[in-house]
């Protein structure tokens, strides 16, 4: 008799064989009034890192989904290991061995880290309750196994966004897929955490997984990937090795144009300081920050991540308000002890968690968009122009150009980056005085990226006051009048735009 184990072996090694682990034909996807996947071809080799590339909306997650199992193809055909299936469910999926990780994080805020990830699978004792003191252990070597540092017991709610991250990472790393499905894995995390993160893609595919990387970020596709497929406005545009093209081929593929100027930061006119901050502390958190802000200006907050930038944007925004220090908005001090003093100062903040303080998931597009000019005050004497302000929505739909097919569509249902402009859209409609965006361009295709930039820089022109806080330097450095560099809560430097670089501020940030 032939073990279980040998038949493993054997297959595995056929799988090896076999040119493509994953081959896609003529999948079709319509949602209502979107055709969202047309025709669409993909081939995935075992062994190997493949990049999926596209404008927001493009179809890349759609795709995804219907490999893991979410949703069924209207038309079209899956081989999975060189044999036609139908996945009918995730749970098939994970159990043929393809398991994903989403572009919204999708833990249990409630429970411990150890829970989420052996959901469902917990090890049991001998009366049939959950070991939790062997769910720890095992939760431990895993991360041993991929050098992630996190307590096994610390409840989710407490960990920061790029924690959360490693967490579904290890999580989907424990069902020893053979097809691994990241979708934006390094949007919430910084260099020191990618550079990580890019260690265990490598020791994954070295193991003969396959693993599909889906990114906006072209320097990562040419580090890690070793082909890459570009989608567009749910068509199949090609597929080609890495080595083989340049960054402007890639964005030629995506956008069907060229992007001249990523960062057209335009000259504004600085005036009178609008934003004083002086000694602001939240023992534990961050200490001593005093800056001035004006008219016209983009403070650039640079920092690792956990250095407590959100933290002081948070503070600022009356969400976790600071317990030393004052501001001064307009040369008079102001308290600020919840998000709606801040709105009374003409202050808005777009946070960097899309999904837990961003966007209410069962509203539509337009009450997402209205929510913050509702409790504005924009409301006069009770009465809400309804009309006007769907108007103004509808303006801002063209001009951050959302893909949706109308504005009562549920936001859950726009791809991760239209959801982001959503947001954007929603605080610029409260026509801030100062405005505070947290990693405003994270999961944003490089054709809006420039178009919210262009955004950003008018806005400035116009006399908003803008702080930015950005992992990405090259944004930093591009849009910036002076930035600001953060170390584990304390301010460690102002740049002026004519001195600032990246070095001098990886010196500052890093220390
Ligand atoms: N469940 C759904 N219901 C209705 N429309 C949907 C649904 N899921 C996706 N869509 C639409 O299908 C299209 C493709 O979306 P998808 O999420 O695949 O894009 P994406 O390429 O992943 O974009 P991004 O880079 O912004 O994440 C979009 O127009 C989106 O609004
Ligand atoms: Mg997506």
């Amino acid at each position: 008799m032939v073990s279980t184990n040998t038949l493993e072996a054997v297959q595995r090694y056929k799988q090896k064989s076999l040119p493509y682990i994953l081959e896609i034909e003529g999948i079709r996807k319509e949602f209502p009034g979107v055709v969202a996947l047309d025709n669409v071809q993909f081939r995935l080799r075992p062994g190997s890192v493949h990049a999926l590339m596209g404008e927001n909306g493009a179809g890349k997650s759609t795709l995804m989904k219907i490999i893991a199992g979410i949703y069924k193809p209207d038309r079209g055909t899956i081989r999975f290991q060189g044999e036609e299936v139908t996945l009918t469910s995730p749970l098939d999926a994970l159990e043929r061995g393809i398991a994903m990780i989403h572009q919204e994080l999708a833990l249990m805020d409630w429970m411990t880290v150890a829970e989420n990830i052996w959901i469902r699978r917990e090890p049991t004792n001998a009366l049939g309750l959950i070991d939790h003191r062997k769910m720890t252990a095992m939760t431990q070597a895993l991360f041993d196994q991929l050098s992630i540092r996190i307590d096994p017991t610390a409840e989710v709610s407490s960990l920061t966004v790029a924690q959360r991250q490693m967490v579904e990472i290890a999580k989907a790393v424990s069902h020893e897929s053979d097809v691994l499905i990241m979708d934006e894995p390094t949007s919430a995390i910084t260099e020191t955490e990618v550079e990580h993160l890019f260690a265990i893609i490598r020791d994954l595919k070295a193991r003969g997984v396959a693993i599909v990387y889906i990114t906006h970020k072209m320097n990562e596709l040419f580090e890690i990937a070793d082909e890459f497929s570009v989608f567009r406005d749910g068509k199949y545009v090609g597929t080609h090795a890495s080595a083989d093209v340049t960054r402007d081929d890639i964005i030629r593929m995506m956008v069907g144009r060229e992007i001249t100027d990523m960062f057209p930061k335009e000259e504004a006119e600085i005036g009178d300081v609008i934003l004083s901050v002086e000694n602001l502390s939240l023992p534990g958190t961050f200490h001593g920050i005093t800056f001035d802000l004006r008219k016209g200006e983009i403070l650039g907050l640079a920092g690792l991540v956990g250095s407590g930038r959100s933290n002081v944007a948070e503070a600022l925004f009356g969400v976790t308000p600071a317990t030393e220090g004052t501001i001064r908005i307009a040369g008079r001090d102001v308290s600020i002890g919840s998000p709606k003093d801040a709105m009374r100062e003409g202050m808005a903040l777009l946070t960097e968690d899309r999904k837990d303080t961003g966007c209410f998931l069962p509203l539509t597009v337009l009450e997402n968009m209205q929510i913050a000019a509702l409790q504005d005050g924009h409301v006069k004497m009770g009465c809400v122009d309804e009309r006007g302000l769907t108007v103004l929505c509808k303006e801002m739909q063209d001009a951050l150009r959302i893909k949706t097919p109308n504005l009562d569509e549920r936001i859950e249902n726009l791809s991760g980056g239209n959801q982001q402009k959503v947001l954007i859209a929603r605080w610029l409609l409260t026509k801030p005085r100062i405005l505070i965006l947290d990693e405003p361009t994270r999961g944003i295709d490089v054709g809006a990226k420039a178009e919210i930039h262009r955004l950003i820089s008018r806005l400035a022109q116009q006399g908003v006051a803008v702080i930015m806080i950005s992992s990405e330097l090259p944004e930093v450095l591009g849009m910036s009048d002076r930035i600001m560099v953060m170390h584990e809560g304390h301010m460690t430097g102002i740049l002026d735009r004519s001195e600032a670089n990246q070095v001098k501020i990886m010196e500052l940030a890093a220390r």
